[in-house]
């Protein structure tokens, strides 16, 4: 694929040995798959922080190390407008808190974090089994399934309409947002249409519930304080969005990661059906070892970190799968271990804008699989064939065809 964002411009101070081109939107190694090359990337022996003249031009932060150093620190590192190319940006309201920096973004994240505590998570658990139960009974006569679209987009879009006490009419119009802000966005056009359908969808609901507020996340939100004052509707929806945005299509494309590997591996999925106590282990390191996202940042600052000169207005990007697949963080990485040593990877993100719905995710994948194994305990890929995975900042299979 050519890239029409591509800049020969070397920004000075950047040596020759630092100068990798790596294009996010486009298959790195020929037929390798994104994880495939990540793991060739880290044998290569690049720098731990290189240039790409790809997508405007930008830093990559490859080794676990340097990641960490970026994402801890936020005052020279900001979440606002970080993507590339830097045209694709939306110009209006952030997604908070996701999109705001340190010192407003701990209120907003505290705003945020309490709706999703664990404690106040209560019956999602039962909700994911009933949900999950009724719609893999209704399949599981078919002896096949499109994988993405009958369960890997629903379940957590299904659980958001009862989170946020939407209409179940609304479950279309969620999946088509789902997958609109999944797909790469075209190269001559930005993210906002996508972005604005989304803040338009959601600017009435919230308008409604800040009048009249109900029992639910969006009500919670309206009535929240920052600063000592309600946020305003642009600050509601923004978190709303955020919400929504961050919840769908990471926790589909993890669930698509989660199957299309134990289609493949008998081995795998014959331990988890004869102990189902291994399930949220094993969902742990299917999520580490398919780290599906991109995380991005804009320097704000002059600051040299693992060799790489940074200048305010570069964006600096790494995949989380960089992380997760880095053999100096993770012995044998490729490998997928359920007794593995739990440590943090990166798939939910680290330092102040670490995932919040961490633990709605892990109750989805893992209490899906346990219902799926129990009702569907061998199934395999259609015709064995591999399916694409489609590359960008969330990646994800498009099509998951299973048969069982
Ligand atoms: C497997 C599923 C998920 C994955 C892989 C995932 C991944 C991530 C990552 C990597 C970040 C950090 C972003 C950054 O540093 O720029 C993040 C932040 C966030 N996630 Fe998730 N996420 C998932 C599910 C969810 C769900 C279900 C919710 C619903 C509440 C959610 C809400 C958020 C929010 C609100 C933030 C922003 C936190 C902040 O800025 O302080 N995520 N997520």
């Amino acid at each position: 694929m050519t890239d029409p964002f591509y800049n020969e411009t070397i920004p000075p101070g950047v040596s020759a040995d630092q100068v990798f081109d790596f294009n996010l939107f486009a298959p790195c190694f020929g037929d390798l798959d994104p994880f495939e090359s990540v793991s060739r990337l880290h044998g290569l022996g690049l720098p731990p922080i290189f240039w790409t003249r790809n997508n405007g031009g930008h830093w990559i932060a490859l080794a676990a190390d340097a990641i960490d150093d970026v994402v801890g620190d936020p005052h020279s590192f900001s979440s606002m407008d970080p993507f590339v190319p830097p045209e694709h940006n939306f110009g209006g309201p952030p997604f908070v808190p996701l999109n705001v920096d340190p010192p407003e973004h701990a209120g907003y994240r505290a705003i945020v974090a309490p709706i999703f505590a664990p404690a106040r998570l209560g019956d999602i658990e039962a909700e994911v089994r009933r949900m999950a139960g009724e719609w893999i009974d209704q399949a599981s006569s078919a002896g096949t399934c499109e994988f993405m679209y009958d369960f890997a987009a629903r379940v957590p879009v299904g659980i958001f309409l009862k989170l946020l006490d939407l209409p179940a009419e609304d479950l279309d119009d969620l999946l088509k947002i789902g997958r609109a802000f999944a797909s790469p966005p075209p190269p001559d056009a930005p993210r906002d249409a996508v972005i604005q359908t989304l803040f338009d969808y959601l600017r009435p609901i919230v308008e409604d519930r800040a009048a009249s507020p109900r029992d639910d996340v969006i009500s919670k939100v309206t009535m929240a304080e920052y600063q000592d004052r309600r946020l305003t509707i642009d600050e509601m929806v923004g978190m709303c969005a955020t919400i929504v945005s961050a919840g769908i299509d990471t926790t589909s494309a993890a669930l698509g990661f989660i199957f299309e590997f134990l289609a493949r591996s008998t081995e795998h999925r014959r331990a988890l059906v004869a102990d189902p106590s291994l399930i949220s282990a094993a969902t742990e390191e299917l999520v580490r070892r398919f780290g599906a996202t991109s995380l991005a940042r804009r320097a704000v600052a002059t600051v040299v970190v693992h060799g790489a000169p940074i200048r305010p207005e570069q964006r600096i990007l790494w995949m989380t799968s960089m992380y997760n697949l880095n053999p100096a963080r993770f012995e044998r990485p490729m490998e997928v271990e359920f007794t593995r040593p739990r440590s943090v990877h990166m798939s939910f993100g680290k330092g102040i804008h670490s995932c919040l719905g961490a633990r709605l995710a892990r109750i989805e994948l893992d209490v899906f699989l346990k219902e799926w194994l129990a009702r569907i305990p061998d199934f395999e890929v259609l015709d064995g064939k591999t399916p694409f995975i489609r590359p960008g900042l969330s990646m994800s299979y498009d099509s998951l065809p299973l048969v069982w």
